[in-house]
């Protein structure tokens, strides 16, 4: 689906948390995880649309991490039910999930770093479909199926322009090409989904335009793309739609360039006091800023009234 299709696809969606979409890949319905008393996770109804790039923002703490957990199966929920593509991953195993086609990056990169680059990506492909114990049994299958495996790591290395790096250990590599590496090697599967936790946290500036752009990619090739990300301009240049969780809930949805000026977000924000760059032009805008300060002045001269 190229940007375009996908934007049309979305046009008709209300703005509204919840909203049902035309092509939904993901359903999830009343997924909540409790931790002891602390409710992480509390999603009524969420649809991610196929072939989209969604954003799922929101402040430090607000779950996004929590449900990708979830909805990948790498934690359990205390109770509630999805599907991807229709099929229920409830209770399913993270390995599992993989081999559905739902693959999900680390917001800690989890590159192995005392193994090599391509030894990284060639874990990648351990679960993928079509592996089977005959493959697995006959050498001439066997090699053939390495032989493809590492061709494809390669071809990957080159796009990602890790491929200087190839036998290097990935302990060696940047933060940033950590995270390029992780990607690379959640491609390895050839996933229907991938969802991305914090791509570009630690990513050097000279590295950021060529993962959009990657991203982009993904996208215009037919993947779907989860992505949770603190960087509005990012958000805003790459995302179809914005998904914003506060305190375990979906609080608001809708295109990136409307979302943002939402009120349920911008309380999100800044109930939340968090430290994060929403950039020069993101979340307040004029009028809001302008509020806030004449409430602040109104507040001062109500102070020095008293005094
Ligand atoms: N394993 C756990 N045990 C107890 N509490 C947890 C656990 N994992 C997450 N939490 C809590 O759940 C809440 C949601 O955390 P989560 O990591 O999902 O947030 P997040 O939206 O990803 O935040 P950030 O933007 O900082 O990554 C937080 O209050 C966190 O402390
Ligand atoms: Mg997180």
């Amino acid at each position: 689906m190229s940007a375009e299709t996908a934007v049309r696809a979305l046009a008709g969606v209300p703005h509204e948390p919840g909203a049902p979409k035309p092509d939904a890949i993901v359903v999830a319905d009343d997924v909540v995880r409790r931790f002891g008393g602390m409710t992480a996770v509390d999603v009524r109804h969420l649809e991610v649309q196929r072939g989209a790039i969604t954003a799922l923002i929101g402040p430090n703490g607000a779950g996004k991490t929590t449900l990708f957990n979830l909805l990948t199966g790498f934690d359990k929920p205390s109770s509630g039910s999805w599907t991807f593509e229709g099929r229920s991953l409830h209770g399913m195993p993270a390995a599992r999930v993989a081999r559905q086609g739902m693959v999900r990056t680390f917001q800690l990169t989890k590159a192995l770093s005392r193994m090599t680059v391509i030894e990284n990506m060639r874990l990648g492909a351990s679960s993928q479909p079509g592996e089977n114990l005959l493959t697995a049994l006959v050498p001439p299958l066997w090699r053939a199926r390495e032989k493809e495996i590492t061709e494809q790591a390669e071809e990957l290395l080159v796009r990602f322009k890790l491929d200087h790096h190839r036998d290097s250990f990935a302990g060696s590599l940047s933060g940033g090409q950590r995270k390029l590496l992780e990607m690379a090697r959640a491609l390895m599967s050839k996933p229907t989904m991938i969802m991305l936790d914090e791509p570009m946290a630690g990513v050097n500036p000279a590295l950021t335009q060529s993962l959009l752009g990657h991203i982009q990619a993904l996208r215009d090739d037919g993947t779907t793309v989860l992505f949770v990300e603190h960087d509005m301009h990012m958000v805003r240049h790459i995302s179809d739609w914005v998904v914003v969780m506060a305190e375990g809930r979906i609080v608001a949805e809708g295109p990136p360039e409307t979302v943002m000026q939402d009120a349920a977000v911008i309380d999100a924000y800044l109930g939340a006091h968090h430290d994060t760059d929403l950039g020069d032009d993101a979340l307040l805008s004029d009028e809001v800023a302008e509020r806030l300060e004449a409430e602040a002045a109104a507040e001062a001269a109500a102070e020095e009234g008293k005094a």
